[in-house]
């Protein structure tokens, strides 16, 4: 696909998925765009766990109170580490951003989709459970969960503002 392409065919989809398995070739090549994504100080804080295990993707389903999810061929949960990479600094969720943004494209390329689910974990401890359930260690953080899967309908893009209310040349000028 034509990278404007990729970019205008990345949608937030929430179900349905066909339940088509996703190969580990493939699951790895998406993983490895994320891989390849700025970090600051390249301290390449992200980190990826990758379910393809049925069970476990149903039991993230079943955290989440999101049905959908247990239809998807894989899930991608990136981690974050909140060490500082520059004095105090830390870019961990920059860096997981940045990460994020290359898989949800790379998912799109391929004709799959996903959707960034954030917001949801932060409440009832739904990060913590799936860190849990993933063995993610002490220390590390459950940030981002990846639903990927065929989707059964047409993804769109939410709308976005035209240009001219979001971006201008040499002064803002909104
Ligand atoms: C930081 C962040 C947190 C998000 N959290 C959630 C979430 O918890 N649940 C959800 O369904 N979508 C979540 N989304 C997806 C947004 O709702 C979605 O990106 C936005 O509505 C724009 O739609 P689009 O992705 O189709 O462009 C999140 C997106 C971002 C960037």
């Amino acid at each position: 696909m034509e990278f404007n392409e990729v970019i205008k065919k990345r949608g937030s989809f929430r179900g349905p998925f066909t339940g088509e398995k996703i190969s580990r070739q493939e699951l790895q090549n998406i993983v490895e765009a994320g891989i390849a994504a700025p970090s600051g100080c390249n301290a390449q804080t992200t980190s990826f766990v990758i379910v393809d295990d049925e069970q476990l993707v149903r039991q993230i389903a079943a955290i989440t109170g999101k049905d959908y999810i247990s239809q998807a061929g894989a899930v991608i949960v990136v981690v974050t580490d909140q060490t500082p990479a520059y004095g105090s600094m830390s870019f961990y969720k920059e860096d997981a951003a940045a990460a994020t943004e290359n898989i949800l494209l790379a998912i799109a390329n391929g004709g799959w989709a996903s959707v960034w689910l954030d917001g949801i974990l932060r409440v009832g401890g739904i990060a913590e459970k799936i860190a849990a359930l993933l063995a993610v260690p002490k220390g590390k953080n459950v940030q981002i969960v990846l639903p990927v899967g065929r989707p059964k309908e047409p993804v769109t893009q939410r709308e976005k503002l035209p240009f001219e209310k979001r971006a201008w040349f040499n002064r803002y000028a909104g």
